[in-house]
């Protein structure tokens, strides 16, 4: 059997940097990626043997823990029927009938993709063509996947890796989207006194996640709501990493489905496909009849609604219901609580960012609310904390701009070796410091 190192270094020969998503590769923090042998419940295990608690969940979408009997099940049974019609399918179907409900009144139809990245790209691209109009305001350090017109000031991974926005990036999108620093009320409001009519839509993550966790100012995304409308534009929540997750209903849950407002456009990904290729564009008849074949808006997809994926999310999402959520919340609290006071035992500047079971912890004395706040994070201290936690057992994501992810099968034992691995941890930041 071969180590993660005689992997890696043959995946270096065939795939750039050895990986198929730039943040996979360690760069940030230095060393080698730890190839996956297997992953069961909370417990990911390396090509080496090793055993580690997940604290990563593969971004987001292993809420309810790897290889879950009930989606390994449901996933066999569909695909013992074929991995891919290209046809309309009663699984597909199912999938958005649970996320229409599931979603309270929030939105009527969805329109499934691939990826998270394939669905913010259809939604502004619903959005230009509803509205008529070019350009998109988005803010720095969120993500909203890789297609051209959001890699602007884009957040964790192209900022772990320190690239400029990247080239290949033609200017004339680029300069489609207007980026803001993040909570800027004030400066959103100037933008569309000056260019208003211009604007197609404010797309912002329902819970900025993606330059590590950001606590939204309170009414934030219902005031970007508001400007949005008083000028002609759309709202799109990008709940990719939050759908599902952060409640039963998302980030949208802790906020517009308590105070009574609805984003124009919901975009999901993660937990919606439990684990397999699947993500979702989602609102209201009127905009989402937009779309090709009843209106003029074209998208497409060769794998879209694909049943194995389509299979996965429906069992994933059964699987999470309020006491699911009750436990994830607590265990998060708990994960949180260790993390914060192996840091404080050892001395160790920094400041938990955490959002209902979502968290960050950021190396740095200054309070974090935008991506500039994020990048005064100490990456050295980060880099020795990652490390050490890794050997110790927990396997935690190697850049500090990103979200730590508990699932629902992470259980006492697992608590204690997290503890034993914070407190390692956070000894080693300390010496680097
Ligand atoms: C908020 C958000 N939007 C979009 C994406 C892109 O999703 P995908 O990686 O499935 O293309 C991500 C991925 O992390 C995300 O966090």
């Amino acid at each position: 059997m071969s180590s993660s190192e005689e992997l890696f270094a043959r995946a270096q020969q065939v795939m750039p940097g050895g990986v198929s998503s730039p943040v996979r590769a360690y760069r940030r923090v230095g060393g080698t990626p730890r190839f996956v042998r297997e992953a069961h419940g909370s417990h990911v295990t390396d090509v080496d043997g090793r055993q580690y608690v997940d604290l990563v969940c593969s971004w987001g979408p292993m809420i309810a823990g790897h290889a879950h009997p009930a989606v390994v099940e449901a996933v066999q049974r569909a695909v013992a029927g074929s991995t891919s019609f290209g046809a309309p399918c009663e699984i597909e179907l199912q999938l958005a009938e649970a996320v229409v409900a599931r979603m309270a009144g929030a939105i009527d139809k969805v329109r499934f993709t691939c990826s998270g990245t394939e669905a913010v790209m259809t939604a502004a691209r619903l959005a230009r063509g509803a509205t008529g109009r070019p350009l998109i305001v988005k803010f720095i350090g969120c993500y909203h996947g890789h297609a051209d017109s959001f890699l602007v000031s884009a957040g964790s991974g192209v900022a772990s890796l320190g690239l400029p926005d990247s080239p290949g990036v033609p200017r004339e999108i680029a300069s489609d989207t207007i980026a803001l620093p993040y909570g800027r009320l004030d400066l959103v409001e100037e933008l569309f006194a000056a260019r208003g009519e211009q604007v197609a839509a404010i797309v912002t993550e329902g819970t900025p996640a993606n330059m590590g966790v950001i606590v939204a100012p309170e009414g934030f995304n219902r005031r970007l709501g508001e400007i949005a409308h008083t000028h002609g534009a759309l709202l799109i929540q990008d709940e990719v990493l939050t759908g599902f997750r952060l409640s039963r209903t998302g980030a949208w849950g802790l906020t517009g489905q308590r105070e009574g407002w609805v984003p124009d456009l919901f975009t999901f990904g993660k937990v919606i496909g439990g684990g397999m290729p699947l993500a979702a564009v989602g609102g209201k008849t009127d905009l989402m009849d937009q779309l090709a074949p009843v209106g003029p808006v074209y998208q497409a997809g060769t794998l879209s609604g694909n049943p194995a994926a389509c299979a996965a999310g429906l069992a994933t999402l059964g699987l999470m219901d309020d006491q699911a959520y009750n436990k994830l919340d607590a265990t998060a609290d708990k994960v949180a609580a260790i993390v914060h006071s192996a840091l404080d035992a050892a001395g160790v500047a920094h400041q938990l960012n955490k959002v209902s079971n979502l968290f960050s912890v950021f190396l740095t004395d200054q309070p974090v609310v935008d991506f500039a706040s994020a990048s005064t994070q100490d990456h050295e201290a980060f880099a020795r904390f990652f490390h050490a936690a890794l050997d110790a057992g927990a396997w935690i994501a190697p850049s500090g701009f990103e979200a730590w992810f508990c699932s629902t099968a992470i259980d006492d034992d697992d608590l204690q070796t997290i503890e034993t691995a914070m407190t390692e941890a956070a000894q080693a930041a300390a010496r680097a410091q």
